[in-house]
C-alpha cells in the first residue's frame, strides 16, 4: 500500500513531503508552504520556477515545456521546471 506514495525531500527547507504522484513539483511545494518562485503563476512561461534535483532525477522524462525554458546545460545538470515537472518517484530537490 505504501508504494503508492512518493517522498519529496526539500533540502533547503528541511522538509520531506509524502504525496501521491500526479502533482507538479510546484503544486506540492505550494501545498506544503515551501517557497518556490513562480513569476508567471505556474504557466511554463517564465522559467523562474526552476529547481535543481539533487537525487533521483530522470532526464528522460523532461517535458517540452522544460526544454523550452531551460538550457541544455541546465537540463544535463538536473534542473527542472517546477510547474511542469511531475515527480513519480522519490527525489531530493534543492528548494
Ligand atoms: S512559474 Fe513560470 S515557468 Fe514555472
Amino acid at each position: 500500500m505504501n508504494d503508492m506514495y512518493i517522498n519529496i525531500e526539500f533540502k533547503k527547507s528541511g522538509k520531506t513531503v509524502r504525496t501521491y504522484p500526479g502533482y507538479t513539483l510546484l503544486q506540492i511545494a505550494r501545498a506544503n508552504k515551501i517557497p518556490i518562485l513562480s513569476p508567471c503563476g505556474g504557466n511554463a512561461l517564465c522559467g523562474g520556477c526552476r529547481v535543481k534535483v539533487i537525487e533521483g532525477n530522470d532526464i528522460i522524462d523532461v517535458s517540452a515545456e522544460e526544454y523550452n525554458k531551460l538550457s541544455d546545460e541546465q537540463i544535463e545538470d538536473n534542473w527542472r521546471l517546477s510547474c511542469s515537472f511531475i515527480p513519480y518517484k522519490d527525489i531530493v530537490v534543492d528548494a
